[in-house]
């Protein structure tokens, strides 16, 4: 089964052909970073404005990358939500209207199930049962998964999101949105012993995060150095380093223990922020000195792409799976209410 994914869920419009046979038929990805840069974050009327204008033709340019014409689609798939209300809506009536000219069925799907099973869009592909972190610009989960649609929230983030305290630590330290690859480049020449901060809620137990203390903290240390005189390059380059280090300890731990409670080896880690490769190397370690494996998307797939909108689509379009009737566009939308497709 071929099928065409669409995702319009933040500020980036992506698009992919995924075959059940062949495997990845192609993808293309516009984002609207540039365009948002200016105002420090994503502005959604922009953003579905932005959506509106690229999507069609990017559908265009999917469809000859792949050497195929619309009527060799057999369904369509987008994200429903969680996300930007006005920018899903973009994807989902052109994925309705596209459907319903083709006569071909349509579904709605999750967003972090996407991100969930990007890494299964490798060549090294993990099996069921494993865990895994989400971490993106919007959430932090931690989700034992034992097979597609069987999810269960192991713990989450009680505020912010991992991305989202690199987006707002980057504000802070006069750095460019999105903040996350501008941080991770900055500690790179961070001094590691200048400053430590709080690894938080690793010194109880549960895998619940919260990364909004964290935050504070990096901002009171900004201002002190600023009082100082000493928010110059060097300062700003520790401050990034002990931030990026707290962020992942903080994940490894409650990664690890994640592993523990539940006596799998496999750990998933997808999401934007699975592309900071401290984080990585750390969990590969740590994973791998327990008789672990860990698994991620490749780069480009970590942050929102089409590809893994057009694969959970295939997956669950095969399965029988389909809107009926209108179509979806959720804002909020937790994971655990997904179920697999047999059982919907
Ligand atoms: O998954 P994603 O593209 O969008 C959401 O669904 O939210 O994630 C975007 C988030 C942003 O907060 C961005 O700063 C963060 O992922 N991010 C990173 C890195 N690359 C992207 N955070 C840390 N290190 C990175 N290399
Ligand atoms: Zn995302």
């Amino acid at each position: 089964m071929r099928v065409l994914g669409i995702e319009t869920s933040c500020d980036e419009t992506g698009v992919a052909v995924y075959d059940t046979q062949a495997g990845l038929l192609a993808d293309t990805l516009y984002s609207q970073v540039d365009m948002h840069a200016a105002y420090g974050g994503v502005v959604p009327e922009l953003a579905s404005r932005d959506h509106t204008r690229k999507l069609l033709p990017l559908i265009q340019t999917t469809l000859d990358d792949a050497g195929l014409g619309r009527n060799d689609l057999d369904g369509i798939a987008y994200t429903a939500g969680p996300g930007l209300v006005g920018a899903l809506m973009v994807g989902a009536a052109t994925a309705h209207g596209m459907a319903h000219a083709l006569g071909i069925p349509v579904l709605g799907v999750h967003h972090m199930e996407g991100h969930l099973l990007a890494p299964m869009l490798e060549e090294t592909a993990p099996a069921f049962p494993f865990v895994a972190l989400l971490v993106s610009g919007g959430h932090t989960q931690l989700v034992e998964v034992k097979g597609l649609g069987h999810y269960r929230l192991l713990g989450e983030s009680v505020d912010d999101a991992a991305g989202e305290a690199f987006d707002k630590t980057a504000k802070m330290l006069g750095l460019s949105y999105p903040g996350g690859p501008a941080v991770a480049r900055l500690a790179e020449q961070g001094d590691t012993a200048r400053f430590r901060f709080p690894r938080p809620m690793t010194d109880r137990p549960g895998l619940d995060f919260s990364f909004s203390g964290l935050k504070t903290h990096t901002l009171t240390t900004a201002n002190a150095l600023r009082e100082a005189g000493e928010l110059d390059d060097t300062g700003r380059a520790d401050i990034a380093r002990a931030f990026e280090d707290a962020v992942v300890d903080t994940l490894v731990i409650k990664c690890r223990r994640a592993l523990e409670q539940t006596g799998l080896t496999r750990l998933v880690v997808a999401g934007g922020v699975s592309a900071n490769v401290r984080l990585r190397e750390r969990l590969d370690t740590e994973i791998a000195r327990r008789g672990g494996q860990t698994f991620y998307p490749r780069g480009r797939f970590c942050t929102d792409n089409g590809a893994m909108i057009a694969y959970v689509g295939a997956q669950r379009l095969a399965a029988g799976e389909r809107d009926t009737g209108t179509m979806h566009a959720v804002p909020r939308w937790p994971l655990a209410d997904l179920a697999p497709p047999d059982a919907s």
